[in-house]
């Protein structure tokens, strides 16, 4: 047995490596069904607060559900406010510059508290945890951060905490390469809607996009156990599920001893009694005709799709190494409006890719009219260390960057507004998720497309479904009023 005090600390000192990060080995995927909180750990929490600030995608929310679940199992309770914490988490996103920024003006604030708290046990986790180069700059500039764990090592925060509590060095633990899956993480979920990994990582290597590097390979849950667990989201009462994965097409293709892909997944999940059923993020290389044929079925399957183009122009797309051209994908668009008529589209849209010419973006901005997106995220493209895009070379200045966002946005905003005139009149099922932010007597709610609407009702129909008739559409919000209500909407 080894118990060298270095074999401890190489343990607990483990930087990340983007280099390992990016091999894909052979190795098969491991499923552990065996998380529990080891028996010392038990209680540590008792009498003691949390706080997780959560930045980016909903992997990123969804995680700081399980690390909430864990946290809660060790005994400690939430708290709101940062002067009141034992335990401050900052859960990061990397996928561009400005949200990394965040999280260091963030550090800055937090370095004041730490100083009038010296038993508050600061980490920071997520994304930015698996790139060395913020690893380094933390130890070099925010000394006092008492822990760094990477997105493969969740599990593995009782021990962490533990060491952290203890040791007066900042405590490192980031697993690069990482395939396996680990089941029966406690989760602490809240409201009426759900999120349900299906996958985990990507291997898509998109060349702008650092998320091949920060989450691993692509490795997908068994069937049976993201099918136990929508059943049991049912049986508590959830209404509306959002499967989850980077790249949810490419689920199963990872299986060797079943033949079962996101189309049988979703087959199968639109049997089980949950009302609504959404999934982010689907690449269009992968989108398949079954899928489609599943999709056209509908039930509790929404009729909204988000479908990342990143660009309208053919070269770019190459340069993107996204593996289909425009052609590609607006075939895939067209199969899609036959099968299901009123589908709504959304995608995700970066402008400003190194050597991006005038002409080449115009076709971002026809391939947008053509396919009628309702709503959009945009970006400005953000070069991230590591990455191949990275280093390439970018000749567009930043001013026309900023100039061609904003023609886009106004493009979207006047499709978006355009397609919700065209619901004016219409009544449309809506899920009431509470009474709305800004005025007490409106409820707010989403349609199956998942479009905000507000309405005057009691605040007692919250979790309920309704039908209401569209009367005045805007850009980003819809006002009606309800017809009447409903108790079902499974089909
Ligand atoms: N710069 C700008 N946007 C990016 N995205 C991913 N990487 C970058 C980057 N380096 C965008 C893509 C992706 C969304 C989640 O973020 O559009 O679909
Ligand atoms: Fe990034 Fe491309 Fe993978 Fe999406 S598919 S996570 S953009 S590499």
């Amino acid at each position: 047995m080894t118990t060298t005090s270095e074999k401890d600390f190489s343990i607990y000192f483990q930087p990340p490596s983007l280099k390992d990060a990016k091999k894909r080995g052979k190795e098969d995927i491991n499923v552990h069904y065996s998380f529990e909180i080891p028996d010392e750990m038990i209680g540590f929490g008792n009498d003691k607060t949390y706080m997780i600030r959560t930045y980016g995608c909903q992997m990123n929310e969804h995680d700081t559900e399980t690390m909430k679940g864990i946290l809660e199992q060790l005994g400690y309770t939430a708290t709101d406010d940062k002067h009141e914490a034992d335990m401050i988490l900052l859960n990061t996103c990397a996928i561009r510059e400005n949200a990394e920024d965040k999280v260091f003006g963030e550090l800055g604030h937090l370095k004041t508290l730490k100083r009038e708290n010296p038993n508050l046990i600061l980490g920071v986790c997520g994304c930015m945890s698996q790139e060395e180069s913020v690893v380094n700059r933390i130890l070099q500039k925010h000394g006092f951060v008492d822990l760094i764990f990477g997105t493969h090592n969740i599990h593995r925060l009782p021990h962490l905490l533990k060491q952290a509590s203890f040791e007066k060095e900042m405590v490192i633990e980031v697993w690069s390469k990482e395939g396996d899956i680990i089941e029966n993480l406690p989760k602490k979920r809240e409201g009426l809607k759900g999120w349900v990994n299906i996958m985990y990582g990507c291997d898509k290597f998109c060349t702008y996009c650092i998320v091949p590097y920060t989450r691993g390979k692509e490795r997908s849950r068994l069937p049976q156990d993201v099918i136990n667990e929508v059943r049991e989201l049912a049986r508590q009462g959830f209404k509306e599920i959002t499967l989850l994965g980077q790249n949810v097409n490419a689920y199963g293709k990872d299986f060797d001893h079943i033949d079962y892909r996101f189309g049988d997944l979703m087959a199968d999940i639109s049997k089980i009694d949950i009302p609504r059923v959404r999934f982010t993020t689907s690449h269009p290389r992968d989108f398949d005709d079954h899928l489609i044929e599943v999709l056209a079925q509908r039930g509790n399957l929404v009729e909204h799709i988000h479908l990342p183009v990143q660009s309208g122009n053919s070269d770019i797309l190459k340069k993107m190494s996204r593996k289909y051209s425009r052609e590609h994908y607006m075939v895939l668009v067209d199969k899609l409006k036959a099968a299901i008529p009123d589908v709504v589209l959304t995608t995700d849209i970066i402008v400003g890719f190194p050597g991006e010419t005038e002409e080449q973006f115009e076709d971002t901005l026809t391939l947008v009219q053509e396919v009628e997106y309702d709503a959009a995220f945009t970006f400005i493209y953000s070069p991230r260390d590591g990455t191949p895009a990275a280093g390439m070379e970018d000749n567009v200045p930043m001013d026309v960057k900023k100039q061609r966002l904003q023609r886009l946005n106004d493009l979207l905003a006047d499709i978006g507004l355009r397609k919700n005139k065209a619901l004016e009149g219409q009544t449309m099922e809506v899920l009431v998720e509470g009474v709305s932010k800004n005025n007490p007597d409106m409820l707010s709610g989403r349609t199956r497309t998942n479009k905000l609407i507000h309405f005057a009702g009691p605040a007692s129909l919250t979790g309920e479904f309704v039908q209401v008739r569209i009367q005045q559409a805007k850009t980003y919000l819809l006002t009606g009023e309800m017809v009447k209500e409903e108790t079902a909407s499974v089909s």
